[in-house]
Parts: structure tokens; sequence; C-alpha cells
């Protein structure tokens, strides 16, 4: 089970933060356990890993199946919250290098996350010539960069396969009732799951928008959802046992203390992508009202070599998170060269874990040394019940903290505003006027 190791950042708090947070922690987790705080409508996420739809979540077994069946590739259009996780989880799992691998699993592909049509052409380009599925996903069912994409897919899948064997290949992941994908997935039959109106966005990985395409990745989702489950029982108890409080307290006690990034790193570069979707979760939810940690994040050991330096002796106003996994199976061996023309014949015989271990240790001491707080979270092997304790984990830490920081965790006004001003310089109908503004400030 997860462990918080925050031993090599209390050090740097003036005043222990158990006492301190104690008050504001057990408010926090009164209102996200019973609602009451601030956004108390977006709680559906708390106990999902026990309360999850099973007649949606064979559904989606199914569907993945068939996908696996009759697709080499899917293509996952979403952003945002609506691609991160999913992406964090295949990667993290399945490798960044999934697409290149041997399998018998179909290639997944994320397009609809950005505007580019580079991007767009390339995946297009893809799948113009295999057989694959469209899983497109938009709690909202309105978001422009998605809804552009689905355009070039669908009209792609139609000219391969017809109308009717289109909206056979077609998933739509989007709310119960409301928006224009869902209106568009009744009129055309598409297969639907929902997004459900209490879960936010950044909150939604454990829900159909990233099961699905998890699944078609062939990951064991429901060892994801079983390891959820398992923290979210943990995350229950309101002391300082919980690792979330450790994790969230120490950050917030150090945020306090003028640490005003924390970055978060891992020593598996297939955890990259995780780290997005972390930095989706916290930035969005504590960023506000001119407060919150500015969340970063950092491959080690490679960003060592760029990032390294300024960690190291740049400006102090970081602190550093780094998440540890037990050393997978089939460890590489460094092999003995009889010449020893490099002088590594001292590590010959190692696992690259071994080398790893000590890799994050001398940073570590070195981070420490030089001004940085560091947590440890320690997680189990890199399989889909520990990512199911970690994401679970850092969703209530982040609850946690945005309530600790007086925020309300679950809005997101502020991604509002570049919307506005595009669909204006656009010329979207109603937005006339202020696009003519927006223009002559430009
Ligand atoms: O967390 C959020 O709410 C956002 O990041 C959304 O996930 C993102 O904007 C995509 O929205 P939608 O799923 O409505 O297309």
């Amino acid at each position: 089970m997860l462990t918080v190791d925050v031993s090599k950042a209390a050090s740097f708090l003036s005043e222990p933060c158990e006492d301190a947070l104690r008050p504001s922690l057990e408010q926090a987790a009164n209102w996200l356990q019973n609602g009451g705080g601030r956004g108390s409508d977006f709680l559906g996420w708390v106990a999902l890993p026990e309360n999850y739809d099973r007649e949606e979540f064979s559904r989606i077994e199914k569907a993945a199946a068939k996908i696996k069946g009759d697709s080499k590739a899917l293509v996952v259009i979403g952003i945002g919250g609506s691609y991160l996780g999913a992406r964090g989880v295949v990667e993290c799992l399945c490798s960044p290098n999934y697409n290149l691998k041997k399998k018998d699993t179909p290639n997944i592909y994320f397009i609809g996350n950005g505007l580019s049509s580079a991007a767009l052409r390339e995946v297009y380009e893809l799948v113009e010539d295999v057989d694959f599925s469209v899983n497109v996903i938009s709690k909202s069912g309105t978001t422009t960069e998605p809804a552009v994409a689905f355009r070039f897919f669908k009209s792609l899948l139609e000219k391969k396969y017809g109308k009717e064997g289109a909206a056979k290949r077609i998933y739509a992941t989007t709310d119960r009732a409301r928006g224009a994908l869902k209106g568009l997935a009744d009129a055309e039959g598409y297969e639907t799951f929902v997004v459900p109106d209490d879960v936010g966005g950044r909150f939604s990985v454990l829900t159909a928008v990233g099961l699905l395409p998890i699944a078609v990745a062939g990951v064991d989702v429901k060892a994801l959802m079983s390891g959820a489950e398992e923290m979210m029982k943990l995350c229950r108890g309101n002391d300082f046992s919980n690792p979330a409080w450790q994790y969230a307290a120490t950050r917030s006690a150090l945020y306090r203390e003028g640490k005003k990034v924390e970055l978060l790193a891992c020593f598996e570069p297939s955890f990259r992508f995780m780290a997005e979707w972390w930095k989706q979760l916290y930035g969005e939810s504590e960023g506000k009202e001119n407060k919150g940690l500015f969340p970063a994040s950092v491959d080690f050991t490679a960003d060592l070599h760029s990032m390294g330096q300024y960690i190291q002796q740049g400006e102090r106003m970081l602190l550093e998170t780094v998440v540890r996994f037990e050393p997978d199976d089939n460890q590489m061996c460094v092999p003995r060269d009889e010449a020893d023309g490099d002088g590594l014949n001292f590590l010959a015989g190692k696992t690259l874990h071994e080398i790893n271990t000590q890799a994050m240790d001398g940073t570590l001491l070195a981070h420490v040394e030089g001004g940085v707080p560091n947590m440890i979270v320690r997680a189990g092997k890199r399989d889909a019940r520990t990512l199911g304790e970690l994401i679970y984990f850092f969703e209530y830490a982040c609850g946690l903290s945005g309530y600790v920081l007086g925020v309300n965790p679950f809005d997101q006004p502020g991604v509002e505003a570049y919307k506005k001003n595009m669909f204006a310089l656009l010329g979207k109908p109603g937005y006339e006027a202020m696009g003519d503004e927006l223009r002559a400030r430009l």
C-alpha cells in the first residue's frame, strides 16, 4: 500500500504542521465526505470506487473487447480531463512506446487535445488505411478542440465504412443528457458512456472517460478500480495515518512558508503523462483567487541534466514530490566488460533498479541540502492496482489541499477566459461585438 514519507520536508517547516493544520484538515475531510463545502455538487468521485455503475462498467469491457476485435487503432478524442488520465495510465503501464510494441491490442492515438493541423494530419494518415474506431470524449460536449477533430475522424469513418458502419465504430463519452455530443450520438446511434454530473473532468479518469481507452490497451480495469477502492478506504481515516492528510498538510504548510512551485518527479520515464494528469488536477483545482502552488513536473534522471541546475541552486521557491515505484520484474543487469575501458565494472552485475535507487537517494540528499524540501510517495509495483491507489490518493489529497487553501477545488472559472476570446475572434454567432473589441486591442 502506498505510503508518504515527509521526513525530508518537515525540517523546512518552522513548526510541525500537524497541530496547526489539523482543524482545517478535519473540516476539509468532512466537506469531502459529507458535502457542505464549496463545489460540493462535484463530489461524485469520492465514493466512485465503490459506487460506480456496474452495468456501464461491463458495457465498457464489452466495447473494449469489440474494439480489440475489429480495430487496429483507437483514436481517442478529448482534451484536459477528457484525455490526460487515460493517456497517463496507458503510458505508465503499457509504455510511452506502446504503439510501437508487438501486441494483440490496438494502437491508441490521442488527438483533439490541441488545434495543430500537423498533429491532426499525422494521426489521420496513421489510421487512414487501417481498421479503426473512435472514442470521442467531452463532458460538456461543446469543447472546440475535440469537436473539430471529431469532424475529421467521423467523416473518415463514414467514407470507409458508410454511415451505419461508422456509427458502430464510434463511442461517445459525454453527459448523460446535455450537450451537442449527446444530441449527435443519439441522432446517429453511437454507443454512449456517461461522465456523471457530479464528477468534474479532472476527477473523471476512473469513469468511462478513462476506463474505455485504458481497457482497450489491455489494462486490468477491475484491478485499477480495486486499487482505488483500497485507497478510498484508507483516505476515510481522518487523521495523520492517512497518507493524503500527510501529503496535503505538508505541501500546504510549505506553501504558507513561501514554497510556490511543486515539482512532481519520477525516475520512471513512463510516468510522464501521469505527471501531466497530476498537473491538471492540482493546477485547475488550486490555481485561483491569486493563490495556489504552481504544479510542474520533471522526468529523472533525464531532467537532472537540464533542470537539475535550477533545482539545486536557483530561486528557493521549490518543493519536490517524488513518486517511487517498487522494481519491475525482468530487471536489466549491467554487463561485465573485460577491457573495462569505461571503468564501469564496479557496476557489473547490478540491476538498473539498484543504480536508479542510488540516483534517487543521491538526488534526494542533494536537493534537500540545496534547500528543496522533498516528499516521497512510495507506490507499489507499476501495475493497475498501484495506479488505482495513486490516482485516488492524489485526487483525495487535492480535495483536501484545495479546501485547506480556502478555494473551491472543483470549479475552473479561469478556463473560460481564453475560450470566450477565441470564439469572439473566430466570429462565433453571438460574439460579434466582443470580437470587434478584441481585434482593436490586438
Ligand atoms: O477538468 C476540466 O473540467 C477540464 O479540463 C475539462 O476536462 C476540459 O476542458 C475538457 O472539457 P470537456 O470534457 O467538457 O470537453
